[in-house]
Formats: structure tokens, sequence, C-alpha cells
């Protein structure tokens, strides 16, 4: 049965940008974030903690959470790969934590240079430190849908990293379409095994839109009762350890889908749209959403 309600989780200012090369200053994030704050986003990733040399479009993520004008019915979040992260997160006053890990081994080794048992085991301290100090955290699961490097990736090899991600304490697994390459019977199956070991409540959905197909999937994921979902505003995106990922899905087309299903995410549409091609103009193009590029200026 389909959700009445849904949480939408902005990622726009993390996943969205961390891909750009052209440099993004603060003070444009900070007003990205402001303004989707403002369309009646409630969760949103501010950025990451993680290594500068690695990602450089993240190294100013402790400034832009300075700068931003925090509302208290809104979670600002940030994604942290281990303990120096934490530490960051925790300075900036992050309400909470991302931490991630991926059902393929390729994947994981060149996102965060380690096997998945080693990154579990890194996320271990992180977890024991956010559970003492009251942070909530969330875990994502990479390539849940598919691989970039040529493997199959197996529905009970997400559920059984979901499962340990689960149990360590993670209030929320993400199952994530890195390169967006799933279909919607796919994306059930994968669901179904990951809901056969953790509560089906505790799913949410992050999938990338690069073949098209996320919207579909979303729908897949409703019709099964999930509604925490992930999404990107104009459609922004790609990781960099991930040849050939694009876009997470656009916030815009997701709105535009549950407002025409009657399914509340408490964002205003309008609005969203407008701060779409905000920072589409900064970045010096079109959005890839069709909802932002059908509702220009209206
Ligand atoms: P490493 O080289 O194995 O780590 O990288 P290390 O511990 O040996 O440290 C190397 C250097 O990085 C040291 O500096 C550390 O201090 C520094 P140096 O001594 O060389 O000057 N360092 C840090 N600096 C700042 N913040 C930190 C930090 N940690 C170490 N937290 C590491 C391991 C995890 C650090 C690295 O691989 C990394 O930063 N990876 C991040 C990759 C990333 O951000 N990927 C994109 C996000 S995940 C994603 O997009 C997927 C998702 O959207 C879901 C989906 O769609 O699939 C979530
Ligand atoms: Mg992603």
């Amino acid at each position: 049965t389909l959700p009445s309600k849904v949480r939408i989780f902005e990622v726009g200012a993390r996943d969205g940008l961390q891909n750009e090369k052209q440099m993004v200053p603060a003070g444009i994030k900070v007003e990205l974030i402001e303004r989707l704050v403002d369309a009646g986003v409630k969760a949103i990733e501010t950025g990451s903690f993680v290594s500068p040399k690695w990602v450089p479009q993240m190294a100013d993520t402790a400034e832009v959470m300075e700068k931003i004008s925090r509302r208290d019915d809104v979670t600002y979040a940030v994604l942290t790969p281990n303990m120096k992260g934490y530490e960051g997160a925790v300075a900036s006053g992050a309400d909470e934590i991302e931490i991630f890990s991926a059902a393929s081994e390729k994947f994981n080794q060149r996102n965060i240079n380690c096997s998945i048992a080693e990154s579990l085991e890194r996320f271990a301290p992180v977890t024991e430190a956010a559970k003492a100090a009251g942070i909530p955290y969330r875990a994502s699961v990479s390539c849940a849908l598919g691989s970039p490097f040529d493997e199959e990736i197996t529905p009970e090899a997400v559920a059984d990293v979901s499962k340990k991600l689960y149990d360590m304490g993670a209030y929320e697994v993400s199952i994530a379409d890195t390169i967006g390459v799933g279909t919607p019977i796919r994306t059930k199956k994968v669901i179904e095994a990951v809901a056969n070991v953790i509560p089906l409540e505790v799913i949410g959905v992050h999938f990338h839109d690069t073949y098209g197909q996320a919207l579909a999937n979303y729908l897949a994921a409703l019709e099964m009762g999930i509604s925490k979902l992930d999404s990107s505003v104009a459609g922004l995106g790609g990781c960099p350890y991930a040849p050939g990922a694009t876009g997470n899905v656009a916030t815009e087309d997701v709105v535009y889908m549950l407002d025409g299903m009657g399914i509340d995410s408490g964002i205003d549409l309008k609005k969203l749209v407008t701060t779409a091609w905000f920072i589409s103009d900064f970045l010096d193009r079109a959005p890839v959403s069709s909802v932002a590029r059908a509702l220009k200026g209206k």
C-alpha cells in the first residue's frame, strides 16, 4: 500500500555538488540550502567531512554549516567516512550523520579505500561515539541495484550489508542505486530481500537517474510501503568514484509525481523549481529535471 506521507531527504548540497569540477563557493551552497529549507525540505544533507584530497568540492562543509541560518524543525545532516569525519561533523553541530558502505567490494575499495568488512570496522567507533552523544545516524548501501565494475550484485549481498548496518544502530538503511541502472522489478526484489532481514519502516531509497529509471523505481518502492526517499534538486549529482554515475533523481520530479498521487512531501513545488534554476544558473546549465524545465518561470 502507498504511504500517505513521505520524508524527502534532500542531497543536492552534498551528493549533488560533490562531483562538480567547478568549485561552488560556500555562499552559494548556503543560499541553496536555505532556499531548499524555505521550500519545505525538512531533512537535508549539507555536505561531507571526507578527505579534501578525495573530494575537494566538500572541503568547505564546516564553513557552510557555520553560515547557514538553521531552523529547529529541520535536520541538517552530513556524510562521514571515519572518526575524523565524525569529529568534524560534531564540531560543525550536525544534527545527524550518515555512514556508508556498499554491496560491491570493488566500489567500496575505490570510494573509501577499504573492503566492506573493513568499512564496517571503521564505522564501529563512529557509531559508538554517535550513540553516546545521542546523534542519530543513517547508513547507505551503494551499488545495491548494480555495480559499475562488471560484476553481479545479488539481493542477498545487499541484504547482508543492510542487516549489519542496521545492527550497528542505524535508524535508516538507504538502498542506493549509485549508477542508476535499476529497473522496477529488480528494485522490488532487492527491497524484498532487505525487508526480510530488517524492518520495512527503516528502509530508504537513494536512486541516481542515469538510465531514466529512478521515478519508476521510486513508484515500485512506494508501492511496497517505502516512505523515505532521497533526491537532489535539479537532478544534480554523481559519485566521483563510480564511473558513469550521473545525477540523483531530481527532487522536483519526485515532488511532482507525489503531488499527482496525493502523497504529502511537505515541499512547495514552485519554490523548489525556482531553487533548481538558481543553482543551475550558477552552474551555467539547464537542470536535467523535466519538471524544472516544464515549470520554468511559471
Ligand atoms: P585513506 O587515504 O585510506 O585514509 O582515505 P587515511 O586515513 O589514510 O587518510 C589519508 C589522508 O586523508 C590523511 O591526510 C588524513 O588526515 C585525511 P594526510 O595525512 O595525507 O594529509 N583524512 C581526512 N581528512 C578530512 N576528513 C576526513 C578524513 N579522513 C582522512 N574524514 C577516506 C580514506 C575515507 C578518508 C577517503 O577514501 C575518502 O575521503 N573517501 C570519501 C569518498 C567520498 O566522499 N565519496 C563520495 C561520497 S559516497 C557517495 O556518493 C555514495 C552515496 O551517495 C550513496 C550512493 O549513491 O551510492 C552516499
Ligand atoms: Mg549517491
